[in-house]
């Protein structure tokens, strides 16, 4: 500003004018250089299969309660078809993970067409690509098994596979066959295993472990659920914390997320999406793997009492086992396993958060001495690992944390709530690298626009602060509409094929997550914070403003990046602070718009209630 006297008379007015543009809006000005190294990891994902995000969701297998586990195992979405009756059988079972098989029995005299039938989880999603079955089947049987998938109340057939099948009563005989679909209008269809009753008139047959997968993503074995992944993948995130959250801690010790129940072939688990399966999704989607292990507490209601001293150590040692499972070599007892099912290199783990939560139901007192525990353990076998703690209250911590630890830190909040946090990290000591392990707006059914600038407002203050705020992930993260107990997520689905909801909150993180850059740029403004807030980032000559308008009324920036021409800018936006997308409505989208720029200077208005990005070069 001082430089105006400096200039022509001509300058002189047309700065002015400028001026006079500027204080009717925001202008912004990115610093080409300086700044600070932003975390690499940044947004990412956090799973925990509970609420049906994984049976029933992302994991690929779409029969509901094939296995018959449980304590109490019963017919749940089983069902029979034609002259037959059905039962949980316990005197044959399939091996001692799966102790119970689905018998079907024929009565004398029977023709026509019996079987079973099985509804899915709410249903089953057939897109019309080539789906697998594979089951067990037991029973003097040589003739032929049709598969189907059938409308409910429709009768219409969207597959039909006749499976040439010998079968003996002696033991289990293994099946598996592709079974071409052509695609459902809806997520209402089941699935059917029939034989000519005339067959077995008068005997039974025994079924064990049915299972049925779509094509999956990437085509893995016992992968994932590809509608649901490709939601995922285009976020473009860069890890993904697992197995949880709640479904590590358990109910009790006995039902904490045991990892060697998890591994090895199906017939052989009690159940639960596997440890070496969540490592094969990491590497399909490009994911670094946060591992969580549990460390001696669970959610007993009513209070826990957490495990500690010696008691402490089996539970340490289980640890170290799993570990060397994940990255030993196959000279070593655990490594070797990993090879035998299959994984001959070690899986690439980097990160591992000790427990989960730690600071709530009981956990506090004693977290620092099992942390200890862990932590000493952990790092002397395997000093490279970054090991997170799983809360950042530093009631619950050691008194000085170990040199190189991180904690994570969980936010739920309300709209308001997160934009007041958006200083919370720059006041953060910079010698202890913090996690978000969870985070979202809370108390809605479905996100709600005004919580997703919201939630744009906080990660914007993530960035800003992303030399020590290294990795953020938004939960939880799937909904299967049908059968939900926590909102809001960040993707909702049914089973209706075409039916994933990408909700406002989804979009805010896609276009966030997916325009990232490598060094964190500071912005001179003379305006302050609020309603808009900004953060600016580049890599190379490539820069990304994002922006966040939490207010109602529309607003305009102009953002000066010297050296660009042309930009890229996408808003999500809604003049409506609780419109949000739903199972009936999609209200909330991102827009595209291509600007060019003058001198640097860029022109774009933001609409109320909005979050956007710049991409400019
Ligand atoms: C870099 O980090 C320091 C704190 O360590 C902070 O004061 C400064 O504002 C940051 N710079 C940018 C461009 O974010
Ligand atoms: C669903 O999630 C809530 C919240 O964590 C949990 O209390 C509940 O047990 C979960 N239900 C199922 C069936 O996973
Ligand atoms: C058809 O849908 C109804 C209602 O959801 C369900 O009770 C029934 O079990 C389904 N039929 C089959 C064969 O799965
Ligand atoms: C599941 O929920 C969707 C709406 O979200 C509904 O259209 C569908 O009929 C439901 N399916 C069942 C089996 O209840
Ligand atoms: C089994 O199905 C195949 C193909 O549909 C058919 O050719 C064959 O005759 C069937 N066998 C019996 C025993 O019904
Ligand atoms: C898993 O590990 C625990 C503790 O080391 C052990 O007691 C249990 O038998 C193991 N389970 C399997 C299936 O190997």
């Amino acid at each position: 500003m001082v430089q105006i006297q400096a200039r022509s008379t001509l300058a002189a007015v047309s700065l002015f004018a400028g001026l006079f543009a500027k204080a009717q809006g925001i202008s912004l000005e990115v610093s080409s250089n300086g700044g600070n190294a932003s975390s690499s990891l940044l947004y990412g994902f956090m799973f925990e299969d509970i609420n049906h995000s994984g049976d029933g969701g992302i994991y690929g297998q779409l029969l509901q309660n094939n296995g018959l586990q449980g304590s109490n195992p019963d017919l749940t979405a089983w069902g029979k078809v034609g002259d037959a009756t059905i039962a949980v059988d316990s005197n044959n079972p399939l091996s001692s993970a799966i102790p119970h098989s689905l018998r079907l029995d024929v009565p004398k005299g029977a023709d026509g067409s019996v079987g079973v039938t099985n509804s899915g989880y709410w249903g089953i999603p057939v897109d019309g690509n080539d789906f697998q079955t594979y089951f067990w089947i037991k029973g003097a049987l040589d003739g032929n098994v049709t598969a189907r998938l059938v409308g409910n109340g429709t009768g219409i057939e969207y597959a039909s596979t006749s499976i040439p099948v010998s079968a003996n009563d002696k033991e289990f005989t293994y099946i598996e066959a592709t079974i071409p679909t052509t695609k459902a209008p809806d997520g209402n269809v089941y699935y059917e295993l029939s034989v000519d009753g005339s067959e077995i008139a008068g005997g039974s047959l025994y079924f064990g472990l049915v299972q049925l997968f779509p094509q999956t993503y990437k085509s893995r074995r016992n992968g994932l659920r590809p509608q649901l992944a490709n939601a995922l993948e285009s976020i473009k995130g860069s890890f993904l914390r697992f197995p949880g959250g709640n479904n590590l801690e358990g109910a009790n010790e006995g039902r904490r997320w045991k990892w060697n129940e998890t591994i090895g072939p199906v017939e052989d688990r009690p159940g639960r999406q596997g440890l070496d399966e969540y490592f094969y999704w990491c590497e399909d989607m490009n994911l670094s793997p946060i591992l969580g292990v549990w460390d001696g507490f669970s959610l007993e209601s009513g209070g826990s009492t957490p495990i500690t001293g010696d008691a402490l150590k089996p539970y340490v040692e289980d640890v170290l086992n799993e570990l060397e499972y994940v990255l030993g070599d196959s000279s070593t007892k655990y490594g070797a396993l990993r090879v035998a099912n299959g994984r001959k290199d070690p899986w690439p783990l980097t990160m591992v958060e000790i427990g989960n939560e730690d600071m709530l139901g009981g956990g506090c007192d004693s977290y620092a001495e099992r942390f200890t525990a862990f932590y000493d353990a952990i790092h002397e076998a395997y000093p490279k690992l970054t090991l997170i703690a799983s809360t950042e209250d530093p009631s619950c911590l050691p008194s000085s944390m170990p040199e190189g630890a991180w904690v994570d830190y969980h936010d739920y909040n309300t709209p308001d709530g997160l934009v007041g946090q958006f200083n919370f990290f720059d006041n953060l000591d910079r010698s202890l690298p913090y996690f978000i392990g969870e985070w979202a707006q809370k108390g809605v059914d479905w996100p709600i626009m005004q919580g997703s600038v919201a939630e744009a407002v906080f990660m914007i203050g993530i960035e800003r602060n992303s030399d020590v705020v290294k990795m953020a992930a938004y939960a939880p993260l799937l909904q299967l509409t049908n059968s939900t107990q926590w909102t809001p997520n960040l993707i909702a689905f049914t089973q209706s094929p075409s039916m994933v909801i990408e909700t406002s909150s989804y979009f805010v993180q896609q276009i966030f997550s997916a325009n990232r850059g490598d060094t964190i740029r500071e912005i001179t403004s003379d305006s302050q914070f609020g309603p808009v807030y900004w953060v600016a980032s580049n890599t190379d000559d490539t820069y990304y403003v994002k922006l966040a308008n939490y207010g109602s009324k529309t607003e305009t920036v102009s953002v000066k990046i010297a050296g660009s021409t042309k930009a890229k800018l996408t808003v999500v936006a809604n003049n409506d602070a609780n419109a949000a997308n739903t199972d009936t409505e999609t209200l909330v989208a991102p827009v595209d718009s291509e600007l060019s720029g003058k001198d640097g200077e860029f022109s774009l208005t933001l609409p109320a209630w909005s979050a956007a990005v710049l991409v400019a070069n």
